[in-house]
């Protein structure tokens, strides 16, 4: 079982673009393994506790737990807006992820791994964590990243991270491929030499913070929101689950193939906290998961933020140009793991470019020809030439470089693979002029050769493109009269997916162009 979560996103305040390709990237990632023959399982949610989510409820007057379950609905109603399909659906105020939470701190603090200890320090609410001299600025201060910086003084709870240290470089230096791209493997391993020094404090007095789950053996706490957001990825999974609850079995699951997060959660949460709570948890080195680190959406090479006012609302897309354009436009404007510039003028480009006039106008061309010139009825006749093979060759060429793409999550690369065999063929059309060979009688078999080989394109696009847009494919696969390729795996995709003498339905364009009102 192909196991693929995200992380979840916090819920103190409405879904940006960020969480939106995340998403979207995830649900391209889990319908391209079902796609490619595997079973998957795709579980993400939202983070509902912590400091950040009660501060913005007290200021709008509302109990935290309303505030979240509000937000909350913003982000369940994106998603079925963008088509992304999950399996699970994780929210931390969940009784049975607070079970497991707790289950797990209790096993902790049994077996000694966890102590409590006084401590006085700068804390940043933005971040939720405490601030050490490292991450003070040339000037001695601390940056406005941070947010508001308060000193505080409190006892708290530890996990004895330091100890977890020396497995941890063993682990990460033997395994290069725990994160994905894998230039940050050096980031990481900077990042396990500065934990050394530094245990995590797991716990937040409810004089401070009430929105948390309670410490079994400390009711005086609540719960660090990092130690109980990343637990997510198992106690939804069925970790600690009890007897005939209907969550997963998490045999069948774990580990998680990869979890999708972004760059500014690699380190230290991702990378150093998690398997080390695993590792004190029992896992071992096979049950680890892989992470899968993608970049940033900026706004004109500026961080998108509220303070800025930069933030684009993917719901209002979605709205503008369809869900279907935005998800295109997410998984190919971007290289999966590198950062890009968000850009409405490049969407609209993009979709104008390559599905409405380049896939739009091969299909729109070869299903219209072949109903007016073949009545519809697609023949592999025998006429075959050098033109033809080198369109199968294309295919073929498109179609693994697409696969490869996609098993390594490069979606931007797999799109352009696909795109370069749209090309192919509507220059394959420019050269063969069907229009005109439709008025010679003697060039029959050409003719039905030629719109043969434009029509099995569509058909095998509409299956590569699937997990990008999967409603424009089905209503492909409608008009070819292919309502068996919606089921189809990879492994069956081969030329000839249209049988011979199949008649095909009445074309309708699928990808209108967006019209800019140019101002
Ligand atoms: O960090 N471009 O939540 P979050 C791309 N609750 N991705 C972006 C982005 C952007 N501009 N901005 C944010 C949290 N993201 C925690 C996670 S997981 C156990 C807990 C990504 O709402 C970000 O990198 O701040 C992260 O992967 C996700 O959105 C949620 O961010
Ligand atoms: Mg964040």
């Amino acid at each position: 079982m192909f196991y693929i979560t995200t992380a979840i996103d916090y819920t103190n305040g409405a879904p940006h673009i960020g969480h939106a390709y995340e998403k979207v990237l995830a649900d391209v990632i889990t319908r391209y393994r079902r796609l490619a023959g595997d079973d998957a399982y795709y579980l993400t949610g939202v983070d509902q506790h912590g400091q950040k989510v009660q501060q913005t409820a007290e200021k709008e007057g509302v109990h935290p737990a309303t505030f979240a379950q509000r937000n909350t609905k913003k982000f369940l109603k994106l998603w079925e807006k963008l088509n992304v399909n999950y399996d699970g659906w994780a929210e931390t105020m969940d009784e049975r992820h607070k079970a497991c939470v707790q289950k797990i701190l209790q096993k902790l603090h049994d077996e000694g791994l966890l102590y409590k200890k006084a401590y006085k320090g700068f804390y940043s609410i933005r971040q939720e964590q405490f601030l050490t001299d490292k991450e003070r600025g040339e000037d001695g201060e601390f940056g406005a990243e941070w947010g508001e910086v308060t000193e505080i003084e409190e006892e708290n709870w530890y996990f004895k991270l330091s100890d977890q240290v020396e497995w941890m470089r063993g682990f990460v230096e033997s395994h290069p491929d725990f994160v994905i791209p894998n230039f940050r493997h050096g980031e990481v391993l900077n990042a396990i030499e500065r934990a050394a020094d530094n245990d995590l404090c797991i716990s937040r007095p409810k004089s401070r913070l009430r929105w948390g789950i309670e410490l079994p053996f400390d009711q005086d706490y609540v719960t660090y929101v990092w130690f109980d957001a990343l637990i997510n990825y198992i106690s939804f999974a069925g970790y600690l689950a009890e007897e005939g609850s209907d969550l997963p079995e998490f045999e069948k699951l774990w580990p998680a193939d990869i979890h999708v997060l972004g760059k500014d959660i690699l380190v230290p949460s991702h990378s150093i906290y998690w398997p080390a709570m695993l590792h004190a948890m029992g896992f071992t080195d096979d049950q680890m998961p892989t992470l899968l680190v993608h970049g940033w959406w900026n706004i004109r090479g500026e961080k998108m933020s509220k303070s800025i006012g930069n933030v684009v609302d993917p719901d209002a897309l979605a709205d503008q140009f369809g869900a279907e354009t935005l998800r295109y436009y997410l998984v190919r404007d971007i290289i999966t793991g590198k950062d890009s510039n968000f850009d409405a003028d490049r969407l609209v480009m993009l979709y104008n470019t390559e599905l409405a006039n380049d896939l739009g106008n091969l299909c729109n061309r070869a299903l219209n020809m072949s109903k007016r010139s073949l009545g519809g009825v697609m023949e592999q006749s025998d006429f075959d030439d050098e033109d033809c093979q080198t369109l199968r060759q294309s295919l073929s060429d498109a179609t693994a470089t697409y696969q490869e793409a996609m098993n390594r999550y490069d979606t931007a690369a797999a799109l352009q693979a696909l795109n370069n065999h749209v090309s192919f063929c509507n220059g394959f059309a420019e050269r063969n002029k069907p229009w005109e060979l439709a008025k010679d009688e003697a060039q029959s078999a050409r003719l039905s050769a030629v719109l043969y080989h434009m029509v099995e394109s569509c058909a095998h696009i509409s299956v590569l493109l699937s997990p990008v847009t999967p409603e424009a494919c089905v209503k492909i696969q409608n008009q070819l009269r292919l309502e068996n390729l919606t089921e189809i795996k990879l492994g069956n995709l081969s030329w000839g997916m249209i049988p011979n003498g199949h008649q095909i339905g009445k074309p309708k364009p699928v990808f209108p162009r967006i019209q800019i009102d140019s101002e």
